[in-house]
């Protein structure tokens, strides 16, 4: 049943590609984004306000949703994990969008966040991996994300293809409200379907991450660091290693660090940096220069072609070029078999982690 994998986690990080395919490749026709769902384009145009709702991975897709959407819709998006959020008595109305991430489509907070939602009138869209769960039956609009049964308690592929519905509704949302044209939505519609294939490429180099595993593995804390996007996938990073590996974590936006956490970073330190942010890369090296400069130990990603990274690096993982806005979906593979490999080899339970549930279904 794990298909010769070891794992069940490793087994649905290699399933990514095939994932992202058949969660896109529906909702695409002729260059253009047909979500099915029952909201008119005037709709979709009209939000003056989205709020992504979600839990743990599921709400970290939801911060990469928020950069994208705010790129390029310009619309205002508020992302908040679903327990802060249903006691908060948020600031809800009408002309609002919530959207609601989650993989199991049962998570009591998510459900009762996106109930609070329906209450006051907005328009609830959930991206949901459950056929006919709870959160789906409820909805007003669903998008399912065709990952397929996930079994590792560690979200993997469903994480990636929350990412894509998350591409998908911010090209939409951009070309309903005229912030990108046709031949825009064409282009970053041809640059998404062309992802699986970047992401074979990623996992050909699997391998690797078991020689980096070994070098780390003994760590008692770790820091991942980043700008942007990259901000936005340490949170997953971090999340991940923690969860499996019980290895102590922080991810940190790389330029807060000198507003407390670089007092933390000593000798051997291991600092993981993602720099795929091309608009930001140069920020970024300050950054690791900083923690280089007090000893930490750092594993630096980025695209292959850049030079120099050595040079500030004890390593260095080079993904395949990618445009910025979709450096998350090949940057992640590198942060789960991280996480994978530490975790295996440390001889934990990867597939159930102590005291972790596949769907908390209470609060
Ligand atoms: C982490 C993980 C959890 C879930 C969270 C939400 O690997 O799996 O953080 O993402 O419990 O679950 P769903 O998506 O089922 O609502």
């Amino acid at each position: 049943e794990k298909g010769g994998f070891p794992h069940f986690m490793l087994k649905e990080i290699f399933e990514q590609p095939a994932a992202l395919q058949n969660t896109v490749s529906p909702r695409v026709k002729d260059g253009h984004i047909d979500l099915a769902i029952p909201l008119t384009e005037s709709q979709l145009a009209g939000f003056k306000q989205i709020h992504i709702v979600a839990c743990g991975t599921a709400m970290h897709a939801g911060i990469v949703g928020k950069y994208l959407i705010e790129k390029l819709a310009r619309t205002p998006v508020n992302v908040d994990v679903a327990s802060e959020f249903r006691y908060r008595d948020p600031i809800l109305d009408k002309d609002d969008l919530v959207v609601i991430i989650s993989q199991s489509g049962e998570t009591a907070d998510t459900l009762a966040a996106m109930r609070l939602a329906k209450q006051r009138g907005a328009h609830t869209l959930a991206v949901v991996n459950v056929v006919g769960s709870s959160i789906a039956r409820e909805a007003d609009s669903v998008l399912y994300t065709w990952a397929g049964p996930e079994i590792a308690v560690a979200s993997t592929k469903a994480y990636t293809v929350q990412l894509s519905i998350m591409y998908l509704l911010a090209f939409k949302l951009a070309a309903c409200k005229g912030t990108i044209d046709a031949a825009q939505e064409a282009d970053y519609v041809a640059q998404l379907c062309a992802i699986p294939q970047l992401l074979e490429k990623v996992l050909e180099t699997s391998s690797r991450y078991e020689e980096l595993a070994k070098q780390y593995m003994h760590a008692e804390d770790m820091f991942f660091i980043g700008r942007g996007l990259d901000y936005a996938l340490s949170q997953e990073g971090s999340l991940k290693l923690k969860e499996i590996s019980y290895i102590h974590s922080e991810a940190y936006a790389a330029g807060e660090l000198k507003h407390g956490t670089i007092s933390l970073i000593t000798d051997d330190m291991p600092v993981i940096a993602l720099g795929t942010q091309q608009r930001l890369l140069e920020k970024m090296v300050s950054n690791i220069k900083e923690v280089k400069a007090r000893g930490a130990n750092v594993l630096f990603i980025c695209y292959e072609g850049y030079e120099g990274a050595d040079e500030f690096a004890d390593n260095v993982i080079y993904l395949p070029l990618s445009s910025d806005i979709f450096a998350p979906l090949a940057s992640i593979i590198p942060l789960q078999l991280f996480a994978y490999y530490i975790s295996s080899l440390k001889g934990c339970d990867v597939d159930k982690p102590r005291n972790l549930a596949k769907s908390v279904t209470v609060e």
